[in-house]
């Protein structure tokens, strides 16, 4: 098919709701390490990874050698038969959960489903069934995820009962109107007040990302999670961080997002990076919080020996290459550049998140700190026409997203910047003469 071809049959033969990226859909041919082509054999460098799932780079050498060994072994079973890869994949989890507490997996195909399950678990351990999810938060495209996350513009159907929406810590627009630290975290503890008055006072869970992915990256203070995760164990619930966006080292230095906030949940949800591309869903838990789940459930495609392959693979490839340290150490020179771009673009105005996980949020001007939408869709466009590629995001569309793959070196830094830079310029000469 041309590109015009595919084009045309995506707008008459899929689903409108399939949405694309740009005024004209970029349709991508081929990719490598950090980098993809389109089909007019145009390069980016792509620091976004396919919504923060190239996590180890594009049709990673080790990772696909892996999968082309499982491919001819056995490629599927389902869950009623046992099979090594699965149980090789289940082993090498526990091994790096924190504090190695959490030792039970099961397996899934979506972040969705993980993220179904790990509420499921939470409602069969406590007896329980309100959920607190947060405010910005996005948990997935289920129905009852629909019903988590906390975004209007991504909740179709109709709610979801039991589940009620705390405040999120969004320093740049504190829900208080407050300034950290003097705020003492008004929005933890404000947890308190909406259990007691929102739920039965008896809750199941709280479920929440440690950065908020498509919320834009929305990274809490330090104190948040250790405040909120008091409340909600005096209320009966336990605690689940959901780790699609934030798990496998990409914060930088831990294997998982939470794990910088002192705080060690009872289950874990992984998906996206976790594969590096493979459809997977993981939800991890405590032993007893597993063993709770009686009764019948599948998943035919959960733990499919060519999916355990790949994420199997795709571990052993972050740890032998100590991609964790990499986020760290490249992802705070990213931050210093991103730091650099601000001190030179008023139109940012934050800029936040961790490790390789990192966010700008642009501003009509700094004191109203008025959404620059309308700019954050240019800047898009201007990226793409420089040969970049990077996400958006936030509850106004107005956060440029930046996760390239974790296996990225400061060369590959020094490019986005200046690339960056470019379609940063671009966008604020846009905008002016669009205003004349
Ligand atoms: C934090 C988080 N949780 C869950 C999901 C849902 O994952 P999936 O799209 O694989 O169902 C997403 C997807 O973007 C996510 O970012």
């Amino acid at each position: 098919m041309t590109k015009d071809e595919i084009i045309l049959a995506n707008k008459e033969f899929l689903f409108p709701a399939v949405f694309h990226y740009y005024k004209e859909p970029l349709v991508v041919a081929r990719a490598k390490d950090q980098y993809v082509w389109d089909a007019d054999g145009n390069q980016y460098l792509d620091f976004f990874g396919g919504i923060v799932t190239v996590s180890v780079g594009h049709c990673n050498e080790k990772v696909n050698a892996a999968v082309h060994r499982q491919l001819d072994t056995l490629q599927h079973v389902s869950t009623v038969f046992a099979n090594e890869p699965q149980a090789a994949l289940a082993k090498k989890i526990a091994s790096v959960t924190p504090g190695r507490q959490l030792t039970k997996s099961f397996f899934t195909n979506s972040g969705s489903e993980a993220n179904e399950t790990a509420v499921l678990a939470a409602r069969c351990f406590t007896g329980n069934t309100e959920i607190v999810a947060l405010r910005h938060s996005y948990h997935g495209r289920s129905a009852a995820t629909m019903g988590l996350t906390g975004q209007g513009s991504w909740k179709l159907g109709p709610p979801q009962a039991g589940v009620v929406h705390a405040h999120n810590a969004y320093c740049y627009r504190c829900p208080f109107g407050l300034t950290y630290p003097e705020c003492d975290v008004r929005c933890a503890r404000d947890m308190e007040e909406l259990i007691r008055t929102t739920t039965s006072g008896r809750v199941a869970g709280f479920i929440a990302e440690p950065i908020q992915g498509v919320g834009g990256f929305i990274t809490p203070p330090k104190e948040y999670f250790q405040i909120v995760e008091k409340i909600v164990r005096n209320h009966g619930g336990i605690f689940i961080s959901d780790e699609v966006q934030t798990g496998w080292g990409r914060t930088g230095g831990k294997w998982f997002g939470i794990e910088h906030w002192g705080v060690t949940p009872d289950v874990i949800t992984g998906a996206k990076g976790l594969g590096n591309g493979s459809p997977i869903g993981l939800t991890v838990a405590k032993p007893q919080v597993a063993d709770s789940v009686k009764g019948l459930t599948i998943s035919t495609f959960g733990g499919n020996p060519v999916t355990s392959a790949q994420a199997k693979a795709v571990l052993d490839f972050i740890e032998e290459q100590n991609l964790a340290a990499n986020c760290a150490e490249t992802g705070a020179y990213l931050r210093a550049g991103l730091e650099d771009l601000k001190s030179r673009h008023e139109i940012i105005g934050d800029v936040r998140g961790m490790g390789l996980l990192q966010a700008l949020e642009l501003v009509e001007d700094r004191q109203s700190k008025a959404p620059a939408t309308a700019e954050t869709g240019l800047a898009m466009e201007a990226a793409r026409e420089n040969g970049l590629l990077i996400g958006k995001g936030g509850m106004f569309g107005n956060v440029l997203r930046v996760s390239p793959p974790m296996n990225i070196g400061r060369a590959d830094v020094d490019q986005f910047l200046q690339l960056l830079d470019k379609a940063l310029a671009a966008t604020t000469a846009m905008a002016a003469g669009s205003v004349k």
